[in-house]
C-alpha cells in the first residue's frame, strides 16, 4: 500500500544499520508504530520475532494478517457454507475464497451509500472516492466476511487474511490522488477498474508474533523484548482523517460521517507524535519506560523534534549514536508542472544501547 512515511524503500538502510549494531542474532523485533507492517514483515522474513502495534485499526488489520498469521490457512468452516470446497487442495483454498468473494451479488451498502456518486447523488455532499460497482463489491465482500466470521465459519486467521486482501485491492482502485483527505472530480483511469479478491501474501512459519492495536504510550509498559524499532508520524499530519475510509471498511460500523469528505469522528485517535506541543513529553515517556535492550527511531530533518532534542533524550538511557541516509526529493514546480525541483531531505536512524 502506498502510505504516508512507509518505510519500503528504506529497507535495506534499516537492516544494515540494525545490523550493524545488534549483530544477525536472533533478536525479538518491536514494531509499534507499524503502519502497512511492511518493516516487521521484513524483519520476519529474517526470522525474528515480531510484535507491532498501530493506533489505527485498518492498520491493525493489515497486521494481524502480515504479521500474526504464520500457517496455511484451510478454509475448514466454510466447507459447511460451500460444497465445492472441499474438492479443492488445501494450499489454493484461500485464493479459492477470493475467487468466491469476487462473484458474489453486490450490495449497496455504507461504502456505497456514503462515498460512491450513485449512492450520494442529490444530497448536500456528493461523494466519488470509488466507482459505484466498487462500493457496492466492497460492501458485498465486506458483510459476507462478517457473517462468516460471527457465524464461526472463519477463524480470526482466515478472518484478518480477507480483511487485509480487501482493503489492499479497494485502496488500489480509490479515486484519490493518495490519500483519503479528499476525492478527484472525475473517475481516474485506475477507479474505473473493477477490483479483485487478489489474494494478500504473508510469510508461513514457525513463530508466533502478536499484534496490538493501542497508543504506544499504554503498550510500552506491557510489552518486552530486545530491539524497539519506532517509525512515529513525523509531522502535523494525522493518519485518521488520512485514511478514514480504510478505517471505516475495516471495522464497518456505520459511523457518522460528516463534511465534504464524509469524514468519521477520530477524537480518540490523535496522535501526540503529530502536536508540537505533546511530542517531546510523549517521545520521552516512550523511551523511559520501554523494556528493551536496543531503540531505533526513524525520523528526518523536517521532523517536529530536531536531532539534537531526539538525541538528549535518547542518551539518558546508555550508549546513542546515529546514521544518516540523504536522499533527493522531487517537488513539482508550482509554476509549471513539468519542471521539478530536487531539493535533499536526510533520513535519520538514531539509536540507544540500553545500560
Ligand atoms: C510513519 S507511519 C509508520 C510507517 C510504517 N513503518 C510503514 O513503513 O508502513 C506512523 C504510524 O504510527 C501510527 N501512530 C501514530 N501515533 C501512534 C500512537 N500514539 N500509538 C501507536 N501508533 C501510532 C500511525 O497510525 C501510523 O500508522
Amino acid at each position: 500500500m502506498n502510505y504516508i512515511g512507509s518505510k519500503k524503500s528504506l529497507l535495506k538502510f534499516l537492516e544494515e544499520s540494525i545490523y550493524k549494531i545488534v549483530g544477525k542474532k536472533d533478536f525479538d523485533f518491536l514494531d509499534l508504530f507499524a503502519g502497512t507492517g511492511i518493516v516487521g514483515q521484513h524483519f520476519k522474513e529474517r526470522g525474528h520475532k515480531i510484535i507491532a502495534n498501530d493506533l489505527q485499526y485498518y492498520s491493525y488489520v493489515l497486521n494481524k494478517n502480515y504479521i500474526e498469521n504464520h500457517k496455511r490457512l484451510e478454509f475448514k468452516g466454510i466447507e459447511k457454507e460451500i460444497n465445492k470446497i472441499k474438492n479443492i487442495n488445501i494450499n489454493n483454498r484461500a485464493e479459492f475464497v477470493c475467487e468466491y468473494l469476487d462473484n458474489i451479488d453486490y450490495i449497496e451498502g455504507f461504502i456505497y451509500k456514503n462515498y460512491c456518486l450513485g449512492g450520494t447523488k442529490n444530497s448536500k455532499y456528493e461523494r466519488q472516492y470509488f466507482s459505484d460497482d466498487n462500493g457496492r463489491k466492497t460492501d458485498a465482500i465486506r458483510q459476507k466476511i462478517e457473517d462468516w466470521y460471527k457465524k464461526n465459519i472463519i477463524n480470526d486467521n482466515e478472518y484478518y487474511f480477507l480483511l487485509t486482501t480487501l482493503i489492499e485491492n479497494i485502496d488500489k482502485v480509490a479515486n484519490t490522488a493518495s490519500v483519503y483527505g479528499a476525492f478527484l472530480k472525475k473517475l481516474k483511469k485506475s477507479a474505473h477498474t473493477t477490483f479483485n479478491m487478489k489474494p494478500a501474501y504473508f510469510l508461513h512459519n514457525d513463530k508466533k508474533h502478536n499484534v496490538y492495536n493501542e497508543d504506544i504510550e499504554e503498550l510500552i509498559n506491557k510489552v518486552e523484548g530486545d530491539v524497539l524499532y519506532l517509525d512515529p508520524p513525523y509531522n502535523h499530519r494525522q493518519y485518521a482523517p488520512n485514511y478514514h475510509i480504510l478505517e471505516t471498511i475495516a471495522k464497518y460500523d456505520n459511523p457518522i460521517v460528516k463534511g465534504k469528505t464524509g469524514l468519521r469522528d477520530y477524537s480518540n485517535q490523535k496522535s501526540k507524535f503529530s502536536q508540537k506541543k505533546e511530542v517531546l513529553n510523549s517521545f520521552n515517556n516512550i523511551i523511559q519506560n520501554a523494556k528493551v535492550k536496543y531503540i531505533f527511531l526513524s525520523y528526518n530533518n523536517e521532523g517536529l523534534m530536531t536531532e539534537q532534542e531526539v538525541k538528549n533524550i535518547m542518551t539518558k538511557r546508555g550508549e546513542y549514536g546515529i546514521f544518516k541516509k540523504e536522499y533527493s526529493r522531487f517537488k513539482a514546480d508550482s509554476d509549471d508542472n513539468r519542471e521539478h525541483k530536487a531539493n535533499s531531505v536526510t533520513e535519520y536512524l538514531h539509536y540507544v544501547i540500553c545500560n
